[in-house]
């Protein structure tokens, strides 16, 4: 499906611009549509016919916010491998203790699996060395894997396909906590055992649910975009043998969610990346990407000479990121001066105003579509769990696109209120910063206790 991708024979600024917005526009209409199909391809997606969405089992319903204890959990999905100690204190309260950041050099993401999860086991030795902590009790580890894993149970995670930014080699279709197992074992860990793995959504989902009983969705908007919610066990076709009347969380891989309208930007960028043809949602609205979109833009404005003198200014390919956008739209001066000093770093002297302005403009153009998208994906969640709206549903939100994008959130809002009138009030967004790394700590701790061990 194509959008607004025909430009005018005669290239006007004017038709330019009115054809760039348009292609860059969902309408009321096309929420709609994108609504009745995600709808669809989630009921495929738990008959496990084919469908862009995966609808996978994460093997855990939501904490009682009776779990106690100290539990830690490894944090892998972005550029940064994180490990969290939590102490839970058993009344739905939950506090992080330590937490050790370490940069996961491209060449590791990009590298084999045996060098990644060393990379991670040599981690997770210096923070346990640094804090003087003993991982002696194998019940008190979760591990937060942010992509798609099939599962059987909550110790074992099989990957589908990488995404973002990381292929490394020989770990599709394998179980990560096997390979996370050998590679402590390797480094003389042997005791260290994962008590549970789970999406980054799934745990963004039980931070928020800790303390809320009617949080029943977990979202993550940062490098990359997905969300969870809580089913009835009577819905999940593809499962068998458990209990009908229970729930279940479903982590759906919205990012891979392709029923929708894109248009020649989207398409051109989706060729450069490491998947094309997947991950299309994601690539519309995710950190990693946006940037990247801008500056496709912006570069085909400066070639048409509509801005910068034509020609003289460069964005190359990776100089312009979703930070970038971030302080472009947050910019409220009237000389719009902070645009003006970016500009001059990147060597782009003597801009006038109109084209500081027109700046902004295509940065909200494109992170204002991402976010009524968002939008549009959460209104088809919520909906489908609940069609009239009748009941609450909080919805816990991590990742930096919806922490510090200016405006991002707000549009969510607006267009929730648009689409569900008052209504919307049923819909309460709320942020769960840190929530992916600290819920999986809390599904070790029910995991653990389920198995009967308990945190120290
Ligand atoms: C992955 C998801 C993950 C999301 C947010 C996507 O690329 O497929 O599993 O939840 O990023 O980190």
């Amino acid at each position: 499906m194509k959008k607004g991708t025909k430009l005018p024979k005669k290239i006007t600024y004017s038709s330019y611009l009115l054809s760039l917005i348009k292609s860059f526009d969902v309408s009321a209409d096309d929420i709609e549509r994108f609504r009745e199909n995600f709808h669809n391809e989630m009921k495929l997606g738990l008959c496990d016919r084919p469908s862009s969405l995966k609808m996978l089992p994460a093997f855990i319903d939501r904490p009682t916010g009776r779990e106690k204890g100290r539990y830690s959990a490894l944090d892998l999905g972005g550029t940064n491998f994180r490990i969290i100690q939590v102490r839970l204190d058993g009344c739905g309260g939950a506090r992080e203790e330590h937490v050790g950041r370490f940069v996961i050099p491209s060449v590791v993401r990009h590298g084999t699996g045996k060098q990644m999860f060393n990379f991670i086991a040599m981690s997770v030795l210096k923070f346990a060395n640094s804090h003087n902590i003993k991982f002696t009790d194998g019940k008190k580890l979760g591990f937060t894997f942010s992509f798609p894993m099939k599962q059987t149970s909550i110790v074992s995670g099989i990957l589908v396909n990488w995404t973002k930014d990381f292929s490394a080699s020989g770990v599709v279709n394998k179980d990560v906590v096997a390979l996370l197992a050998d590679s402590f074992k390797r480094c003389g860990m042997k005791e260290l055992k994962v008590a549970a793995i789970a999406n980054d959504t799934v745990g963004t989902y039980a931070a928020g649910a800790l303390k809320d009983r009617n949080c029943d969705v977990g979202i993550i908007f940062g490098t990359g975009t997905n969300a969870c919610y809580r089913e009835k066990i009577a819905n999940i076709k593809k499962l068998r043998g458990h209990n009908k009347n229970a729930h279940m969380i479903i982590n759906i891989e919205w990012g891979n969610f392709d029923k929708f309208p894109a248009n020649n930007y989207d398409a051109r960028l989706d060729k450069e990346t490491n998947n094309p043809g997947k991950q299309k949602l994601e690539k519309i609205v995710s950190g990693l990407y946006l940037g990247e979109i801008t500056r496709l833009v912006l570069t085909d404005l400066i070639k048409h000479r509509f801005m910068f003198s034509g020609g003289k200014a460069r964005f190359p390919k990776g100089s312009f990121t979703t930070r970038h956008m971030s302080l472009i739209e947050s910019d409220h001066t009237r000389d719009l001066i902070k645009i003006k000093a970016y500009l001059e770093e990147q060597g782009i002297m003597n801009t006038n105003i109109a084209e500081r302005n027109l700046l902004r403009e295509i940065s909200t153009m494109v992170s204002t579509r991402a976010a009524r998208i968002s939008a549009a994906a959460i209104s088809s969640v919520v909906t489908w769990m609940d069609h009239e709206l009748k009941f609450h549903h909080s919805i816990a939100i991590d990742g930096s696109l919806y922490e510090r994008h200016p405006g991002f959130g707000k549009t969510i809002t607006r267009v929730l209120k648009d689409l569900h009138g008052s209504k919307s009030s049923k819909i309460t967004l709320k942020r769960s910063k840190d929530g992916s790394g600290m819920g999986v700590a809390i599904i070790a701790a029910v995991a653990s206790d389920a198995a009967g061990t308990r945190g120290a």
